[in-house]
């Protein structure tokens, strides 16, 4: 069988740390992995004048997946800075963002819509600097393909689907895709579908958690959920994502940013890389090696040193199957 070849991005700040922490885990599993490093993110806008070098695209292009770490964000406009992480998801179509949390009562999946809404990059100035507006994009199209995403995870979970928007006031947009969802939802029978407004879906989240299994939300809804979510089951350390889409490499990344104020420390969290891992394993057909990773990182919990917590990872995962070395 020819290797996967895994396109690993660090990037900045704590990237560097928790991602080459993934790959050691990864690279005690003896499966026919090969990765290529490449750059991307502010550092590499410094250095070259581009945040996402051609180069990377053209490494990631060839591969079956991508390893993302984060890169930094700039609070304002930087003259021809972009996130690579949003030029990512755009370039390879990745319309699904999968952001599971779980813990001892929690097991639910956030499915957020990964390439419009507020993120269309459609933002200007008017009135001379005095108004800022930005245009919120909504397509039947990228409604119904997360829509059915959602619908077939559920399918795979507990069978129950959220669909959470605002469409009591964004009565276009919102109400755009929640007709949609709910037309795809239909042709799921035996899910139990609901609806939820945004803002009381991040009530009952506080609250009931439990009752959550899969949600299905918009682009922005979902980045700020999917903290929430993070938040109550252990915080960003543990909290990994995939961003996948049809043919293309998925990409997999955690949930947490570059965190430049504890980068270059030695204690960063490592688990939130390496569960993005095992998603990635899962993603390429190792199912038992992903379920081995995810156990193994779950059950540890962080020494406060990268280095420990990541040995400590990976000593249970020799415990557990012999054979990696
Ligand atoms: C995330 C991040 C990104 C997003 C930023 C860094 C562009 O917050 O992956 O959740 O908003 O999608
Ligand atoms: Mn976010």
């Amino acid at each position: 069988m020819n290797p996967h070849i895994i396109t690993v991005i660090p990037g900045d700040g704590i990237g560097q740390e928790v991602i080459p922490a993934a790959v050691c885990v990864l690279e005690t599993l003896n499966l026919p992995l090969v990765f290529s490093q490449a750059e991307a993110g502010f550092g590499a806008f410094e250095r070259t004048g581009n945040a996402l070098p051609a180069e990377t695209l053209r490494l990631c292009e060839d591969s079956a997946a991508i390893l993302f770490g984060a890169t930094q964000s700039p609070m304002s406009k930087i003259q021809g800075y972009q996130s690579p992480i949003l030029t990512l998801r755009h370039h390879f179509d990745l319309f699904a963002n999968l952001r599971p949390a779980s813990s001892e009562n929690i097991d639910l999946l956030i499915v957020r819509e990964n390439t419009e809404g507020l993120y269309s990059r459609r933002e200007r100035i008017e009135d001379a600097g005095q108004t800022a507006v930005a245009e919120r994009v909504i397509t039947a199209r990228a409604s119904a393909r997360i829509a059915r995403a959602a619908c077939e995870l559920a399918l795979k979970r507990r069978g129950r689907l959220t669909i959470v928007h605002k469409a009591n006031v964004l009565k276009e947009t919102c109400g755009l895709f929640r007709r949609i969802a709910f037309e795809v939802a239909a042709e799921y029978p035996t899910l139990a579908v609901e609806e939820v407004l945004v803002d009381t879906a991040a009530m009952l989240l506080v609250q009931n958690p439990s009752r959550f299994d899969v949600i299905v939300t918009t682009n922005l809804f979902g980045d700020i959920l999917s903290d929430l979510a993070a938040g109550l089951t252990g915080g960003l350390g543990i909290a990994p994502s995939a961003n996948v889409g049809g043919k293309h490499p998925a990409l997999f990344e955690p949930v947490h940013g570059s965190a430049p104020d504890i980068a270059g420390k030695g204690v960063a969290d490592p688990r939130a890389a390496i569960l993005s891992a095992a998603m990635m394993l899962d993603w390429l057909g190792y199912a038992q090696a992903a379920a081995s990773v995810t156990r193994a990182a779950r059950q540890t919990a962080h020494a406060g040193s990268i280095a420990i917590t990541t040995e400590q990872i990976i000593e249970r995962l020799l415990e557990e199957s012999p054979h990696a070395h």
